[in-house]
């Protein structure tokens, strides 16, 4: 049988979910791809730490090199999180020529642009759907099936943590502080949870999904930001008595003249759809001119949902790969020319 071999960078709840797939789907994906999936290696902080699935012991390594050197390895699955070391880790895999799957929204929206050149320089894939809203396959919907219409807005509750937290105060009148614990506890929240509760998260992601829905590059400076830490449950109560709940809400809309990005809490009216998303659920809302509306919903972390995502990034390079056109993937439009103009 022949093997796709695949080197995993991070093992902790999205890398744990990669690997349960990975297991649980072996035959489905080979059916689907051509090749059979090897997780070959799996680059952690600390070998020692017990982990929930026994069968990788021998697989782990605190050292780069032993991913990064194996000229077997093609693909590196990168679920560390954060710029360093992920992004060195990254741009030498692209390097050595080895495609590249992430869920990394703080990079991709830092350094997307250097990323993605450097991809199409080495002729490699870089896929990075889990980057935002989980396991909703927004930026492939974006990329794909939006490429014949002109998006002029989107609304997005795009960050699970907040979500969770501002739904169980409105439900249950719960306290902010333990509620951010249990998400930490669920795996929902960044390592850092500042990113998620002041609203950073939610902002790296909708510059993605601008950069991506209306094909410009979009600068993290240039999107409002304000989180959720001042938010109080008397603030929530008084919104909902007069027909509204609070959520923080990520708005990207231009006009011909201008493009503008921004992160907030909002009262949204009990009446909206987006009002409804609660727990742990996202939503992306995507106006297009020739569309209309529409709506995307679903578990915006998580290891499982949030793996969905990854492993299928994961089988696109793999067919790519068995179809020869790696180096085609999601581009972002992050240089003016960025395919090749064939036509003349
Ligand atoms: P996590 O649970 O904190 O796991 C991070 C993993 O990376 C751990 O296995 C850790 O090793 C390893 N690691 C950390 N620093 C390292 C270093 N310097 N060298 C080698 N390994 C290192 O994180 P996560 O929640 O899985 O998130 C991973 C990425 O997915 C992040 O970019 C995050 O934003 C993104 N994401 C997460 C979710 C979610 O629901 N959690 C959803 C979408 C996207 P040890 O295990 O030895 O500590
Ligand atoms: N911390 C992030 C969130 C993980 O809560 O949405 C998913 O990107």
């Amino acid at each position: 049988k022949q093997i796709i071999k695949l080197g995993l960078m991070g093992f902790g709840t999205v890398g744990t979910g990669v690997v349960r797939l990975v297991q649980a789907h072996q035959e489905d994906l080979q059916k689907q791809t051509g090749l059979g999936i090897e997780i070959t290696k799996i680059l952690v902080q600390d070998a020692e730490k017990s982990r929930n699935i026994g069968s990788m012991e021998g697989k782990l390594t605190t050292d780069p090199a032993e991913l990064l050197e194996d000229p077997e390895i093609e693909v590196i699955v990168e679920v560390i999180g954060g710029i360093h070391p992920a992004k060195d880790f990254i741009l030498g895999a692209l390097e050595r020529g080895k495609h590249v799957v992430t869920a990394n929204k703080d990079l991709m929206a830092l350094h997307g642009a250097e990323i993605l050149n450097k991809a199409q320089e080495k002729g490699c894939d870089v896929f990075y759907e889990a980057s935002v809203a989980g396991g909703i396959p927004i930026l492939r919907a974006l990329v794909e099936g939006f490429s014949s219409d002109r998006i002029t807005k989107m609304m997005g509750i795009v960050n699970g943590t907040t979500n969770y937290i501002l739904s169980k105060m409105s439900q249950e009148g719960a306290e902010y502080a333990d509620v951010l614990k249990e998400a930490q506890a669920l795996g929902y929240a960044e390592a850092n949870p500042t990113s998620d509760v002041e609203g950073f998260d939610a902002a790296r992601k909708m510059a993605i999904l601008a950069t991506l829905g209306f094909r410009v590059p979009m600068k993290l400076e240039d999107v409002d930001v304000k989180g959720i830490s001042s938010v109080s449950k008397e603030d929530i109560a008084y919104g909902k008595q007069l027909g509204y709940e609070v959520k923080l809400l990520g708005l990207a809309r231009r006009d011909d003249e201008a493009i503008e990005v921004s992160v907030q809490p909002t009262l949204i009216p009990k009446t909206h759809p987006l009002a409804s998303v609660n727990g742990v659920f996202n939503a992306v809302y995507v106006h297009g001119e020739a569309v209309g509306e529409t709506m995307f919903y679903g578990p915006g972390a998580g290891e499982l949902p949030t793996a969905t995502a990854v492993v299928s990034d994961l089988v696109t390079v793999v067919k790519n790969r068995k179809l020869g056109v790696n180096g085609r993937g999601m581009v972002a439009p992050y240089k003016e020319k960025v395919l090749k103009d064939d036509s003349q």
